[in-house]
């Protein structure tokens, strides 16, 4: 199996790591490598990685939504969400799949078999394209309410529109979410706000949850953020952001190699490699 990462910058990339354990784990041969690129090689990049017969790779910041047109096929997570983060190439062909939603919710499901269902109320913070990918991921498996709170409440609103999600989302101010968090089963923080360099900064006060709020952050370096340590402090149950970055990734070895893996039997070390 040849497979690889496009993107930059990479070189603290965990990806790897966790491909290279999965390859072992199904005794395949092969290699995960890392191709980074700047912007104005790109496309040479994406046509070098094609040449060497790559069986997969999978896409990151900055390109995830500029890989499009090199690619022939797209399903449907990656059509809806404009943005891919794993192409498989079969035959020559590029096709273009999005796991980083599934992936949050498989992780999250894996942690609290019961914080997504029909019942559920369910508080989004930010609407960049991490936001994008779960929102669609939590919409699709179906919840009650899923409102959508950014500090450029437009981009909320335009999420909102784009899924056609007007019945069981509404677009919000972050104070208007800070004032009325008690009403929330889940509140998932997708910001960069707390993420390293800037790890003192929440993106909201969470004085108003209530103990049976699940808090989770997608940011895992630092693995438990300040958002967290609040959450934390308040009784919340919390839910860490390295477990989409792992599942995320099994599910795009899936795409690769037919393979299916237990995050569980390897969550122990992964979480050792990110200390
Ligand atoms: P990603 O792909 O990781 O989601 P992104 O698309 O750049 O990254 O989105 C970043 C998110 O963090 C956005 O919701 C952004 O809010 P705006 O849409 O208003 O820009 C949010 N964000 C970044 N810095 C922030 C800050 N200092 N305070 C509040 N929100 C912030």
């Amino acid at each position: 199996m040849k497979l690889g990462l496009i993107g930059y910058p990479i070189a603290h990339s965990l990806s790897p790591w966790i491909h290279n354990q999965l390859l072992d784990r199904h005794e395949m041969t092969g290699a995960y490598q890392l191709y980074e690129c700047e912007t104005d090689r790109f496309a040479n990049k994406v046509e070098e990685i094609k040449a060497e017969n790559i069986n997969g790779f999978n896409v990151t910041v900055p390109y995830k939504e500029q890989v499009l047109p090199y690619l022939d096929e797209l399903d449907e997570a990656a059509r809806f969400l404009g943005a891919v983060n794993t192409v498989k190439v079969v035959n020559g062909r590029l096709i273009g799949y999005n796991t980083d939603g599934i992936g949050y919710v498989a992780s999250l499901v894996d942690r609290y078999a019961d914080a997504v269902d029909r019942s559920k109320r369910v508080l989004i913070l930010g609407s960049g394209g991490a936001a994008r990918g779960i929102f669609h991921a939590i919409v699709k498996q179906g919840v009650g309410k899923i409102d959508l709170a950014n500090r450029t409440i437009e981009k909320a609103q335009k999420l909102i529109d784009d899924f056609a999600a007007h019945s069981v989302s509404e677009a919000l101010s972050l104070q208007e979410a800070e004032d009325n968090l008690a009403q929330y089963d889940l509140i998932i923080q997708t910001t960069s706000v707390g993420m390293a360099p800037n790890q003192e900064q929440t993106p909201i006060s969470l004085s108003g949850i209530t103990k049976d709020t699940i808090v989770s952050d997608i940011v895992y370096r630092p693995m438990k953020t300040d958002f967290l340590k609040e959450a934390e402090e308040k009784g919340a149950r919390l839910h860490y952001g390295h477990g989409m970055l792992l599942h995320q990734a099994i599910y795009a070895f899936q795409i690769w190699t037919g393979k299916s893996t237990d995050a569980s039997v390897m969550m122990e070390a992964f979480e050792h490699k990110l200390k």
